[in-house]
């Protein structure tokens, strides 16, 4: 598997913000991985890339980012985007982004209100959209912020601002979100304590002025882009597949969890620790899958992972019911409606409500395919194309995607694997 998007993005800020030269293998080398990098050159860090694929980041140090001379464009990435809101938040520069038509639709009022506490100042689009101009604040005032939604990105943005600002900056998550931000953190050398409480609730305080130490970032493989072969692997017949650099962080591995449930056969091969995430091979066969109730806690360790869910749901026995995933609706797409649609006219029996879908499967039996002329939309959405790939592979006529371009912000040796695993 490729790299992890979530820590290459990590990687590659951290790695701007310590002073001296960092290198990161295994790194994503997809669209919006290449939009953090960007950003991180505009403002004053020098990225290269070695022909072995190591990255060389020489970082300007904390507090030390220069004012970006043009619009900074995110192209599809929230992550980038309202990660490097928080950072530039505590910085005395002031900065625009700007974003292709998914990304422009997307909610940023959620960092813009506890980065407005700490001092930074905004003027977005109607309804806290991009194209959005901010100014950080020099100095930032420290917060305790307690996150109104499940969001690593909303966390991540405060803890970051929290980086150049004096004094403690808090986050209080009552629902754990991933956490690669606060382990890479430390790892750079950050002050910042964890405090987990017994109903689950997990306070993270972040000291300011923190001075970040160069480091050698090895970037575990993607487990939002496992997902796709796992999913695969398990619903067409025949299939015994070796999915070789997991990353099994359990902030992450929700979906391995409830394919399990559903009587999935996958089994944790090698496991190791790769840049200090939890990492394995997984062995994965075909399996008769059962429907399943997904409890709405473990969303948040899958939250990537719904729409190809969806597609294992199709071809499980039974139904399969999800609910409390109102996040989905402010992904890269609407996931909920996007996946309903789409797996309806691929022959699905789904029913859309306003916080879930409920899946009726065909129990192992393939799906239609999308009737003759007819294509499925994904909405500027990588995961809703690799979804649908899936489902094309389980399905007798084949699914027709209207658009397989997005699949590069994250993925983009995901068609020619595909291939070569369905061969
Ligand atoms: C991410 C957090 C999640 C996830 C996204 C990556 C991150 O978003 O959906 O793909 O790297 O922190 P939210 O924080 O909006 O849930």
């Amino acid at each position: 598997m490729p790299g992890d998007k979530s820590i290459s993005h990590r990687a590659l800020m951290f790695s701007a913000l310590a002073v001296g030269t960092s290198t990161a293998t295994g790194l994503l080398e997809g669209e919006d991985v290449m939009a953090t990098a960007a950003a991180m050159r505009a403002m004053g860090a020098q990225i290269t890339r070695d022909d072995d694929g190591t990255w060389q980041i020489n970082g300007v140090g904390v507090g030390g980012l220069l004012e970006p001379g043009e619009a900074l464009d995110m192209g599809n990435s929230g992550t980038s985007t309202r990660l490097l809101m928080g950072i530039i938040a505590s910085h005395g520069i002031k900065a625009t982004f700007t974003g292709d038509a998914s990304l422009s639709g997307r909610p940023m009022g959620r960092v813009i209100d506890p980065l407005s506490l700490m001092g930074a100042s905004f003027e977005s689009s109607e309804g806290g959209t991009l194209p959005l101009m901010m100014r950080g604040a020099l100095p930032a005032v420290p917060i305790e912020y307690t996150l109104p939604v499940a969001s690593a990105q909303v966390k991540s943005a405060v803890l970051l601002a929290g980086l150049n600002t004096p004094g403690i900056t808090t986050v209080i998550e009552p629902v754990p979100t991933r956490d690669h931000t606060e382990r890479m953190l430390k790892g750079f050398g950050a002050k910042l304590e964890v405090e987990e409480q017994d109903d689950g609730t997990r306070v993270i305080r972040i000291h300011g002025e923190a001075d970040l130490k160069p480091q050698h970032v090895t970037v575990p493989g993607d487990p939002s882009s496992a997902a796709f072969f796992m999913v695969a692997a398990l619903i067409i017949p025949g299939s015994d597949l070796l999915i070789e650099n997991v990353g099994l962080n359990p902030t992450r591995a929700g979906l391995v969890q409830v394919l399990r449930e559903m009587g999935g056969s996958i089994e944790e091969v090698n496991p190791r620790e790769v840049g200090g995430e939890p990492v394995a091979d997984l062995r994965v066969r075909h399996s008769e899958l059962t429907g399943t109730d997904v409890d709405p806690a473990i969303a948040p360790s899958m939250i990537d992972e719904f729409p190809v869910l969806f597609v294992a749901a199709s071809l499980a026995k039974g139904t399969t019911r999800t609910s409390g995933l109102e996040e989905l609706r402010v992904k890269e797409s609407d996931r909920l409606s996007a996946m309903a649609a789409a797996l309806t006219l691929a022959g699905g029996n789904i029913k859309e409500n306003e916080d879930g879908l409920v899946i009726h499967g065909t129990g192992g039996e393939p799906l239609s395919g999308t009737p003759e002329g007819q294509t499925v939309t994904t909405h500027l959405d990588h995961r809703i194309a690799m979804s649908l790939a899936v489902a094309g592979l389980a399905s007798a006529g084949g699914v027709t995607v209207d658009d397989t371009s997005p699949i590069g912000t994250s993925f983009p040796s995901f068609m020619d694997l595909l291939e070569a695993a369905s061969d």
